[in-house]
């Protein structure tokens, strides 16, 4: 795809959430440079725990982890959205450690990002076999897949709670479909909790989450020559404890209109904008997640206050 054509749907999904009748934009489009630069800064907040949760489980169970994917023969480890790639670091090095045999396929929509964790791993790791790949995670599994050697996939840092439940369960029935019976999924989910707890996550006393979630209408304003004024949204996540969806919305404080591609965008006092899904699992959601997408559960990692998971699916 060239950038104009990345603009071009940029701007048509745009303008279908915000001319919708209750106004949306898609959490997919928060990563420019300066919102990659934010979701770090996410991950280091007191109050964001899930990051933390996730290394705790891989360095409290990395040799459980070892013997649940191992069967002696060599594999390879295909890591959608690798981002920096500093958690799987833990399990890679242990695994290098103990001599398994394996390669390291992360894919990324960003090459810039794929180039930097390959020269960190290069350098940390000079014995890794590693083949990145740019581009879709689908098209990047279209062209991978049908390898002879046993595919484990990492899907990591609750990355599957932007989906609800039921494009949850979409989007990995066709993930299953590139992969071979006997491949595994290992996939990280945040879990069902003190509600306090799951709402400090994503309503942090620094701001940064609302800036994170702000910043979608600057880079509309700097791509598509809107005129967003930052200064009058409020930033509202909300938690409903049913679902488990965290919806993070940024509510229009003030009547006003807004220029979007050349397109007026009206708002209503108080009238918001739903941003983004953080789903957060229960027992029985996970169980109907796995049997709807044609996986079997095979085995479940926690930290030690079950606060988050990562599962290991085979698929049937
Ligand atoms: C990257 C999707 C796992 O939903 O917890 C963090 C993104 N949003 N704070 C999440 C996010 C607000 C994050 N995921």
């Amino acid at each position: 795809m060239t950038q104009a054509e990345a603009t071009t749907i940029f701007e048509e999904d745009i303008l279908n959430g915000l001319k919708a009748r209750n106004k949306f934009l898609s959490s997919k489009y928060f990563y420019d440079a300066r919102g990659d630069e934010l979701f770090q800064q996410i991950m280091h907040l007191d109050e964001y725990y899930l990051t933390r949760k996730e290394l705790e489980i891989f360095n409290t169970h990395k040799d459980a982890i070892l013997h649940a994917i191992d069967d002696g023969e060599a594999f390879r480890i295909i890591e959608l959205g690798a981002g920096d790639g500093l958690k799987t670091t833990v399990l890679l090095k242990y695994f290098l450690e103990k001599g398994v045999e394996f390669t390291y396929t992360p894919v990324d929509i960003s090459g810039n990002v794929l180039e930097i964790l390959e020269q960190n791993l290069q350098a940390e790791m000079p014995g890794l076999r590693i083949e990145s790949y740019v581009g879709d995670y689908f098209d990047a599994l279209a062209e991978i897949s049908e390898s002879p050697e046993k595919d484990i996939v990492f899907f990591l840092g609750s990355t599957i709670g932007n989906f609800s439940q039921g494009e949850a369960e979409g989007f990995l029935t066709k993930l299953q479909n590139f992969l071979k019976p006997g491949d595994l999924l290992f996939m990280g989910v945040d879990l069902k909790k003190d509600p306090a707890i799951i709402l400090n996550a994503y309503n942090d006393s620094q701001g940064v989450t609302r800036e994170f979630n702000i910043n979608l209408l600057d880079r509309i304003n700097a791509e598509l020559g809107a005129d967003f004024d930052r200064e009058e949204f409020q930033h509202y996540p909300y938690y409903n404890p049913h679902t488990g969806e965290c919806r993070s919305y940024l509510i229009s404080t003030s009547e006003q209109d807004v220029v979007v591609g050349g397109e007026n965008i009206h708002f209503r006092a108080w009238e918001a904008i739903f941003m983004e899904i953080s789903k957060k699992y229960d027992e029985v959601q996970l169980a109907e997640l796995a049997d709807k997408s044609g996986f079997s559960s095979i085995d479940a990692f926690h930290d030690t206050e079950r606060w988050f998971a990562d599962l290991l699916w085979v698929k049937k």
